[in-house]
């Protein structure tokens, strides 16, 4: 049987994609395979696809790094036909082929049965964007966040993390100040329970070592100038959660945030989050943190055979919130 997937290949040191007919047999190897019911495009997928970041580790591979669907077959006594599952990181559309497929083959360790208040469609919309603005919450939470700290800053606002992020901190509670550079979007960053929208500029942030201690913490996609200013600008014992690089992947600071206000800066790293951590999430997604306005996230739903503009399209900015992918089309 072949199905239709978004093969990514390497040829004269160019990388580029193309959508192919494959077999099984072509998949890396794994234990479960899976009818890949719908994905979702993250940057990083993008980046993947479009060679514009070097992120696959071998070559051809499927792009994608998140999918959701039912096993077809499995050697695994944890897993039967039949069941909905997910997966998403773990080297997943980096490593061994991804979810921008209609099947899958993967190893069992990586496949997760679907959360409780999650489907394949929702659990996409969340995806490695909204597993991740999780997990920065979950980081700054466990080294003590608290909305009593003041508000948090989150930039990239109108992106997948972004977004999900804003809506998980409304929802428990935490006054959410978003940064976005598309003024068209501050209506929908609004109705997510950002209770300020505005530009980085707008924000009138200082340039000395240490600023006034203005945001209790923040959750920052952007790196750069804008994350070594909002670290001088965090108060006490405040937690900076340092996820993307759509700006820059460099960040020249001075220590005077850490050991003169005791601010944290925490990484954040979905692909290799140890599996129980991502289980814990992903049950707390489907249920406690879902984020209310899900539905209202995912801004374009396309299919397989329609995502080669959509990669160009999120790294030039043209995209917000999540775009998910239907599989079978
Ligand atoms: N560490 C991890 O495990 C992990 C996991 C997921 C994603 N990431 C990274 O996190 C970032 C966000 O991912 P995503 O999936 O949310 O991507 P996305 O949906 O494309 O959102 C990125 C957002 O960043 C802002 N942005 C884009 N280009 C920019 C630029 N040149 N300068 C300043 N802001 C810019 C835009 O927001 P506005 O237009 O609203 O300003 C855009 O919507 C990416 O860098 C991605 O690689 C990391």
């Amino acid at each position: 049987m072949n199905f239709l997937a978004c093969r990514v290949n390497e040829q004269d040191g160019k990388v580029a994609h193309q959508l192919a007919q494959m077999s099984i047999d072509e998949l890396t190897p794994g234990d479960v395979v899976i009818k890949v019911e719908f994905s979702g495009i993250n940057y990083k997928d993008a980046l993947a696809a479009t060679g514009r970041g070097k992120i696959l580790k071998r070559f051809p591979l499927n792009a994608g790094i998140d999918l959701a669907g039912e096993v077809v077959t499995s050697e695994s006594s944890a897993f039967a036909p039949g069941d909905k599952v997910l997966v998403n990181g773990c080297g997943l559309g980096e490593q061994f082929d991804g979810g921008l497929a209609a099947m899958a083959r993967v190893s069992s360790e990586h496949v997760m049965a679907m959360p409780a208040g999650l489907d394949g469609r929702l659990a996409m919309a969340l995806g490695t964007a909204g597993f991740t603005a999780a997990l920065a919450l979950h980081r700054m939470q466990e080294n003590g966040q608290h909305p009593d700290k003041g508000p948090v800053v989150v930039t990239g606002a109108s992106g997948g993390v972004g977004s999900v992020a804003i809506n998980i901190l409304a929802s428990q509670g935490y006054e959410v100040i978003a940064v976005s550079g598309r003024p068209e979007h501050y209506d929908f960053l609004k109705s997510l329970g950002a209770n300020q929208v505005c530009s980085i500029d707008e924000l009138e942030l200082g340039a000395k070592p240490l600023e006034k201690g203005r945001f209790g913490g923040v959750i920052d996609n952007v790196g750069g100038e804008t994350l070594a200013k909002l670290l001088a600008h965090t108060h006490l014992w405040g937690n900076v959660a340092s996820i993307g690089l759509a700006s820059s992947h460099e960040l020249a600071t001075t220590v005077f945030p850490f050991i003169l206000r005791g601010v944290s800066l925490l990484g954040v790293s979905s692909t290799n989050c140890p599996m129980d951590l991502r289980r814990e999430l992903w049950v707390k997604l489907g249920q406690s943190w879902k984020p209310a306005q899900l539905a209202n996230i995912i801004t374009d739903e396309v299919a397989l055979s329609e995502v080669s503009p959509v990669f160009d399209q999120i790294l030039d900015r043209k995209r917000f919130g999540r775009v998910i992918v239907d599989c079978q089309r």
